[in-house]
C-alpha cells in the first residue's frame, strides 16, 4: 500500500529503472567466527581502525541517502556486534528522518548480552546466520565450537520481541541436505522464517564451484517430502528471497536463489563498507570513496551527487553464471553479507 507520505519522498532510481530504498551498512570487517563460505581459517588482515567510519560519519551519510529516498537500513559486518557501542549507532540512525526500518544480520554470538540494548535503541529486525543444529557440523562449517552460545543468543532475541527474526543458512551441496529439516522444525516451533541461501563465490578460500551449490529447487523438494508448500506470490517485503508458506499455516520459509535464479532485476539495495566505500552490488568491482569525501570536507550536495552518479551506473546484475565473471576483490566479511 502506498501512503500519502511516500508520494512526497524523492526517489533514487538507477539506470535500469530500479528504485533503491535499502542501504546495507557494514560497521566492521572483523568477526569472531571463520565460516568456511566467507573467511579464511587464519591470517586475516583486518582494516586499520582509523579507516572505519565513525558513528557520526555513518549518520551523516545516512541523512544524505535518506534525503535521496532510502528508508531502510541493514547493519552487517563481518560481525556487526563486534563494533563497540553498536546500540549508540542504532539510536543515532533511528532518529534520522525518513528511516522506517533498521535491521541487522548477525551470527548471534553476542546477542545474549546485546539484544535488549539494540532493541531499545531502535533495531527492529534480525537475520541470524545458522547453518546447522548439529554441534559437530556447526564447528566444521563455522570453524568455531559455538552452537550453544548462538542458540542462547537466539533465545534472548526471541524473548526481546523483535518485529521479525529470520535464520539464514548457506546451502552447500553434501553439507546442507541433512541440516534442512532440523532447521525447518526449529523455525516452525519457534516462529522464525528459515531462509536457505545458495552458496555464492564470495568465500576467501576460493573453493566455490557451481557443483558445491545446493540449489533452491532441490531444497524445496526436500522440504516437500514432509510438508506441502504454497508459494507466496506478492511479497509485500521485496527482498532477495522467494517465500513459501507451509500449507498448514505454520509459518514460512525463504529460498535465496542467488546463483540459479538471481533476483538482480528487482534489486533495491546498495552497500557501504566499514571503511566508507559505496558499492552498488554485492559483486561490484568498482567502489566510490565516500569516506574520503566526508573527511576532506565535501558538502552534503556533493556527496549526494556522487551517490546518485554511482546508482545511475549500478550493475544490471552479477555474472556468476557467465564466462566473464570476476570475483570482487573484497571477501564477503569485508563487503557485508
Ligand atoms: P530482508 O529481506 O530485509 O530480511 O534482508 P536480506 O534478506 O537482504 O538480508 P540478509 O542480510 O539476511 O541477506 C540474506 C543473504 O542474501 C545475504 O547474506 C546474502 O548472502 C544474500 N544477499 C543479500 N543481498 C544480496 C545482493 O544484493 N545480491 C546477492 N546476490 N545476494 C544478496
Ligand atoms: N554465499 C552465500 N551466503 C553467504 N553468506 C556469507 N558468505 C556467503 C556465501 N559465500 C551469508 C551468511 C550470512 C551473511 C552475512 O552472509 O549466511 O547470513
Ligand atoms: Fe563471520 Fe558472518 Fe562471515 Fe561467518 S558469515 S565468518 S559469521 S561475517
Amino acid at each position: 500500500m502506498t501512503t500519502a507520505n511516500e508520494h512526497q519522498r524523492p526517489k533514487l532510481v538507477d539506470g535500469m529503472g530500479r528504485t533503491i530504498v535499502n542501504l546495507r551498512i557494514s560497521v566492521t570487517d572483523r568477526c569472531n567466527f571463520r565460516c568456511t563460505y566467507c573467511m579464511p581459517a587464519d591470517n586475516v588482515e583486518f582494516m586499520d581502525r582509523k579507516e572505519l567510519l565513525s558513528f557520526e560519519e555513518i549518520a551523516r551519510i545516512v541523512e544524505i541517502v535518506s534525503s535521496l529516498g532510502i528508508n531502510r537500513l541493514r547493519l552487517t559486518g563481518g560481525e556487526p556486534t563486534m563494533r563497540k557501542d553498536l546500540p549508540v549507532l542504532v539510536a543515532m540512525l533511528s532518529k534520522i528522518k525518513g528511516i522506517d526500518d533498521i535491521a541487522m544480520t548477525t551470527n548471534a554470538f553476542f546477542l545474549k548480552d546485546q539484544a535488549r540494548a539494540l532493541k531499545e535503541a531502535g533495531l527492529q529486525r534480525l537475520n541470524v546466520s545458522l547453518d546447522s543444529l548439529d554441534p559437530e557440523k556447526f564447528r566444521h562449517v563455522n570453524r568455531r565450537d559455538c552452537l550453544q552460545q548462538v542458540l542462547e543468543g537466539l533465545r534472548t532475541a526471541a524473548e526481546t520481541g523483535f518485529k521479525s527474526i529470520k535464520i539464514n543458512a548457506v546451502a552447500i551441496r553434501n553439507f546442507s541436505e541433512t541440516e534442512i529439516m532440523g532447521l525447518i522444525e526449529m523455525g516452525r516451533s519457534e516462529g522464525f522464517e528459515i531462509r536457505f541461501i545458495e552458496f555464492m563465490p564470495l568465500d576467501s578460500d576460493e573453493v566455490w564451484e557451481k557443483n558445491k551449490v545446493l540449489f533452491g529447487h532441490e531444497i524445496v523438494a526436500i522440504v516437500k517430502r514432509k510438508y506441502d508448500l504454497v508459494p507466496v506470490n506478492e511479497s509485500l517485503d521485496i527482498g532477495p528471497a522467494s517465500e513459501y508458506q507451509f500449507a498448514d499455516g505454520k509459518g514460512k520459509i525463504g529460498i535465496i536463489t542467488a546463483v540459479s535464479n538471481p533476483f538482480c532485476d528487482h534489486c533495491n539495495r546498495i552497500r557501504m563498507t566499514a571503511d566508507g566505500k559505496l558499492r552498488t552490488c554485492l559483486f561490484s568491482t568498482a567502489e566510490y570513496d565516500l569516506k574520503d569525501m566526508v573527511r576532506s570536507g565535501a558538502a552534503d550536495a556533493e556527496i549526494a551527487a556522487t551517490i546518485q552518479y554511482a546508482v545511475q551506473l549500478k550493475e544490471p546484475g552479477h555474472k556468476i553464471n557467465l564466462d566473464d565473471f570476476e570475483r570482487p576483490r573484497r571477501a564477503m566479511h569485508a563487503i557485508g553479507g
